[in-house]
């Protein structure tokens, strides 16, 4: 039985974090696709805790706790970047300025201070893609079958490095950086594709798109951690390379939250009373 509940009803997922009796955090999920489900668990055990809501889809989730009166809200960002700063205290991480990106459906990418915080900007690129994209290059909807598959596949004869394109040619810089993400479907021609390949070629357009974008924030505003979170991270390991090789490379310090996707879950929490 729930005492306090915060939840975040995101683009694609709606995510709950609780405490019990005991104090002890839960965490779980739901698609936002079926916030009828969400209504009923909250219904058959938790009907008298007090409930806090944040994310984009807030209101459209409101209309379905209709039974709830005056459920209060607060803004994504600040539940967002309130939960990062928790999970960073729980974690022993200590990072007062940092770049956070939160991958979610889309990317949205902000300035973290000690006492303040800024949206910076994002992309549209982000774990949307990485669905809408992968249905239609292997006609899999599943996400859990799309990770699975996208973990096996092999970028090499899906992207161009900049190496393959210099060659033997002095580099002017890092050889092993991308040079065109899916460029080696039209330039390497010989080369056998399998849909795994093509799936973990989105998961390198997603997390080299996101890591550039933010070392670029990083330099601009003289931050050296960049911390990534949403739930676009979770089971994902090989999106969290990708964007750690990047981030390193570039002498910034990639941070990753344990449960990437509740820190807007986890904030709501603790604003609720
Ligand atoms: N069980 C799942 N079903 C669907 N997508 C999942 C699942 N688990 C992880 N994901 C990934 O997480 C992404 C959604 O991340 P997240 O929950 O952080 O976004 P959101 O809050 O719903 O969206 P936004 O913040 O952009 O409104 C999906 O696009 C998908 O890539
Ligand atoms: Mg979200």
């Amino acid at each position: 039985m729930a005492t306090k509940i915060g939840i975040d009803a995101g683009g694609t997922l709606t995510k709950i974090a609780y405490w019990d009796e005991k104090m002890e955090l839960h965490l779980l999920s739901f698609l936002s696709s079926n916030f009828q489900a969400v209504k009923d668990w909250i219904d058959s055990n938790h009907s008298l805790a007090s409930i806090c809501l944040t994310g984009g889809r807030a209101e459209q989730l409101k209309k379905y706790l209709i039974s709830q009166k005056d459920i209060p809200y607060i803004v994504e960002f600040d539940a967002t970047m309130a939960g990062v700063k928790h999970q960073l205290k729980q974690q022993n991480i200590h990072c007062e300025k940092a770049i956070i990106a939160n991958i979610g459906t889309g990317t949205s990418i902000h300035l973290m201070n000690e006492n303040s915080h800024s949206r910076l900007g994002g992309t549209g690129i982000g774990g949307g893609t990485f669905i809408g994209l992968g249905q239609v290059l292997t006609g899999l909807s599943s996400y859990e079958e799309l990770i699975s598959l996208s973990k096996i596949g092999n970028r090499s004869s899906i992207d161009i490095l900049v190496s393959d394109i210099y060659e033997s040619n002095k580099l002017p810089i890092n050889g092993s950086l991308t040079a065109s993400n899916f460029g080696g479907v039209a330039l390497k021609t010989a080369e056998k594709r399998s849909e795994a390949d093509y799936l973990s070629g989105i998961q390198g357009i997603i997390g080299e798109v996101v890591a550039s974008l933010c070392i670029q924030a990083a330099d601009a505003y003289h931050v050296n951690s960049i911390i990534y979170i949403g739930s676009t991270l979770e089971n994902n390991n090989l999106l969290k390379e990708i964007i750690r090789s990047y981030t390193q490379l570039k002498d910034k310090e990639p941070i990753f939250l344990g449960k990437n996707g509740y820190s807007g879950a986890i904030g709501a929490l603790l604003e609720s009373n």
